[in-house]
């Protein structure tokens, strides 16, 4: 599996998104995580349809459109009329989540689905199958710049076996708290889509920092052969 690194964008700064996103495609992103907060689901708001279609028309890479937000079904096709290439939805959010999945390929995009810290990777058994990707969440979601949550790192390897005997194909993304400390335990447990916020965007050279953080992630591929 190829070990990618997708910045999230919710640490840059708003006012030059574009040019923020550029230099973390530069620094080696192949995927641009966006997040999306709608104030009831979590306790923040961050932005809509219209950036995503801002960001389109700027950045090549797929965006990866991570949806934290109650009734995401009213709100997956405008996603993917802004040119939203994936989506994820919450478990903990979906009534009914094989039907939101279908609804997000019928739109011809690649679903996911997202679980919190407290929710355990076994709620999944029945959507393995339907998804491009599972989002571990390594921290309670809402906010950048938060302590990753070791517990992650068992439900990732449970994830990685789970694939194995199931002969499916789903790629394993982790979110928050990955930083150079986190990154190759990630790898190592069997992620390979690595979402970092703060620790590209929050300080420094931003090329510089994906670039590094990157090289830690793919520096522990090797260990895990
Ligand atoms: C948190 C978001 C994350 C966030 C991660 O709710 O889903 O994508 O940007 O930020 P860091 O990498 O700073 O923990
Ligand atoms: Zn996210």
């Amino acid at each position: 599996m190829k070990i990618e690194l997708a910045p999230s964008i919710l640490s840059s700064n708003f006012a030059q998104l574009g040019h923020d996103a550029q230099q973390a495609i530069e620094g080696g992103g192949t995927v641009l995580h966006v997040d999306v907060m709608d104030g009831h689901f979590v306790p923040n708001i961050t932005l809509g349809p219209p950036v995503v279609k801002s960001l389109r028309k700027v950045v090549q890479v797929p965006l990866d459109c991570h949806l934290m937000i109650e009734n995401p079904d009213l709100l997956i096709p405008d996603f993917a009329a802004a040119g939203a290439d994936w989506i994820s939805v919450h478990q903990e959010a979906c009534i009914h989540l094989d039907r939101t999945l279908h609804l997000i390929s019928s739109h011809g995009c690649k679903p996911g689905v997202v679980i919190n810290p407290a929710t355990p990777v076994e709620m999944l058994t029945e959507v393995l199958d339907l998804v491009h990707h599972v989002l571990v969440m390594s921290v309670n979601p809402g906010f950048g710049g938060q302590k990753f949550i070791p517990n992650a790192l068992n439900k990732i390897a449970a994830l990685a076996r789970m694939r194995v005997e199931r002969k499916l194909e789903f790629r394993i993304e982790v979110d928050g708290g990955i930083d150079l400390t986190t990154a190759g335990d990630v790898v190592k447990a069997g992620a390979e889509l690595l979402v970092a916020g703060n620790a590209v965007f929050g300080h420094g050279d931003i090329r510089t920092n994906a670039k590094q953080l990157l090289e830690a992630a793919r520096a522990a591929t090797f260990a895990r052969a």
